[in-house]
């Protein structure tokens, strides 16, 4: 921890940095969060980009990385609400260091013993979180992959026969079922899976964009009715945009009377079961059957940090092990139980665990907690900001941390809210988003939602991130956008 104590201060040296350190913990961050040039521009600034024939020296090396530094998003900077990751701290760093170091694989316990214990270690915990004790689990490469490891196991927990002699075995057409407000990762899965974009069946969600249970049991029930074969219900703890979370109590009712898989995509929201403030949000979890869960999004790991949890212990290896002989060898000098590659659709699987089990080492559940506990406070705090400041609209009250809001500059204020004033206030994010990527203050994301036009989506992710933090916001949204 020293060492990247001395990292810092090299980059402090060199003056993108600026280091406010309070003792011994280490808070450092960038000036600005982006140097955005357009790709042209960019590519003709990098001079190192091209690889040539002739070898580099390292003084080049060196040089390019200087530009990696200057040119790239600082996306650990307090000031960066552009997407939902982006915290940074030296323990889960240290850990990706060690790893990477390491260069180990996760295939087996021979290569990676104490990695294959850690992984037991954090699985165990999470699923204790979500009521799944005694189930199963696998880091996956992010949450999209989580959700189709939710949709194979689920498959084949109904129609296991699939696995060896593929979608010919079933005669009636599979469908399933998501909300409208839903990830587009089901579109990809249900392509990549064979099922089919067009046997998705979306299920209305109310206005504030939870799935409505009484609207997806008259969907299963006309699914029924028309030949197919339901098996998966896909429903959402924390949506990507609004941050809604389905209710899940009464979503595993209906799924338990018409026998179909309930998985969750927890993969923003899931880390409020961490909070005992919060954790009624996630209320009925324990009822769904799996789960994905992103640790790199609120827990503030560094990317990438995905779990894939489901309910059924053994599952997820009878689902995917193909038993290749020259990694998988059943007569090993010790338990092979612990080969766990096999459990995943991949071969080789990067360790994803030791920069999450350095943080929450650190911190404790206790501090974990309070980590989760202080991005909810700082959504409240920034929702109840903007009702009272002049020119901010609120879309919704917020459920997890996202805080969704127009700005309405001053030349629009106190007008009639025709069809020529919505379409000129789909024109103000985008501007004022421009302009803060040009002067690199801070990054926040926007888009229009349905019938809602272009809003400001505003995620909170990021531990060091503070209630000043949050004033900042609203007054540079209000500077840049003030003239529009
Ligand atoms: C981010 C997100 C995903 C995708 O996770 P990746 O790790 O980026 O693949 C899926 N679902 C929801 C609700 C998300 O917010
Ligand atoms: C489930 O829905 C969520 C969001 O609503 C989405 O992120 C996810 O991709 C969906 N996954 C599957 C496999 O249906
Ligand atoms: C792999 O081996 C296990 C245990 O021997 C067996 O149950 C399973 O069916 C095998 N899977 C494949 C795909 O051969």
């Amino acid at each position: 921890f020293q060492s990247l104590k001395a990292l810092a201060l090299l980059y402090l040296s060199v003056g993108w940095f600026t280091i406010t350190s309070p003792i011994c913990c280490l808070v450092f961050y960038f000036r600005r969060v982006c140097d955005f040039h357009q790709p042209e521009t960019l590519k003709a600034m990098l001079k190192e980009l091209k690889i040539t024939d002739e070898p580099a020296s390292e003084d080049r090396l060196l040089n390019m990385c200087k530009d990696v530094i200057q040119y790239s998003v600082k996306t650990s900077n307090p000031r960066f609400f552009n997407q939902l990751y982006g915290s940074m701290n030296q323990y889960s760093l240290a850990g990706n260091w060690l790893t990477d170091a390491l260069n180990p694989s996760m295939y087996t316990y021979e290569v990676a013993p104490v990695f294959t214990l850690m992984e037991d270690e954090i699985y165990s915990k999470m699923l204790h979180y979500v009521g799944f004790d005694g189930g199963d689990a696998i880091f996956v490469p992010g949450g999209s992959m989580g959700n189709m490891y939710g949709m194979n196991v689920a498959r084949y927990a109904k129609f296991p026969e699939i696995k060896t002699d593929g979608l010919y075995a079933v005669k009636k057409p599979l469908c399933i079922f998501t909300s409208e407000k839903c990830h587009y990762s089901v579109t990809k899965s249900a392509a990549l899976m064979g099922i089919g974009m067009n046997n998705i069946i979306f299920v209305k969600s109310d206005k504030i964009g939870k799935m409505i249970p009484d609207e997806l049991e008259r969907q299963i029930k006309e699914a029924n009715e028309k030949g197919y074969e339901p098996f998966f219900v896909n429903a959402t703890a924390g949506t990507t945009v609004l941050g809604a979370y389905d209710p899940l109590d009464e979503i595993s009712d209906v799924c338990k009377k018409h026998g179909l898989w309930l998985h969750v995509d927890g993969a923003w929201g899931g880390s409020a079961a961490m909070s005992t403030k919060y954790r009624y949000l996630l209320k009925g979890i324990e009822n769904a059957d799996s789960m994905v869960w992103n640790a790199h999004k609120m827990m503030g790991v560094p990317q990438q940090c995905s779990i894939f949890l489901t309910k059924q212990k053994g599952i997820i290896m009878d689902c995917h092990s193909a038993n290749a002989s020259y990694l998988f060898q059943p007569d090993k000098n010790y338990d092979v139980s612990f080969d766990t590659g096999d459990k995943s659709v991949q071969c080789g699987r990067k360790v994803d665990v030791f920069k999450l089990w350095m943080l929450w080492k650190k911190e404790g559940d206790s501090g974990m907690e309070s980590r989760i506990d202080h991005l909810f406070m700082l959504s409240r705090y920034l929702s109840d900001k903007l009702k009272k400041t002049p020119g901010f609209r609120l879309i919704q009250e917020p459920e997890c941390t996202n805080v969704c809001f127009w700005y309405i500059p001053p030349s629009l204020r106190g007008q009639q809210e025709t069809k020529e004033w919505w379409d000129k206030l789909a024109k103000v994010a985008p501007a004022i988003k421009a302009g803060m990527m040009q002067c690199g203050s801070m990054m926040i994301g926007y888009n229009p939602d349905g019938d809602l036009v272009n809003f400001f989506r505003m995620v909170l992710t990021n531990f060091d991130t503070t209630t000043e933090d949050m004033d900042f916001l609203v007054q540079e949204i209000d500077r840049l956008g003030r003239d529009l």
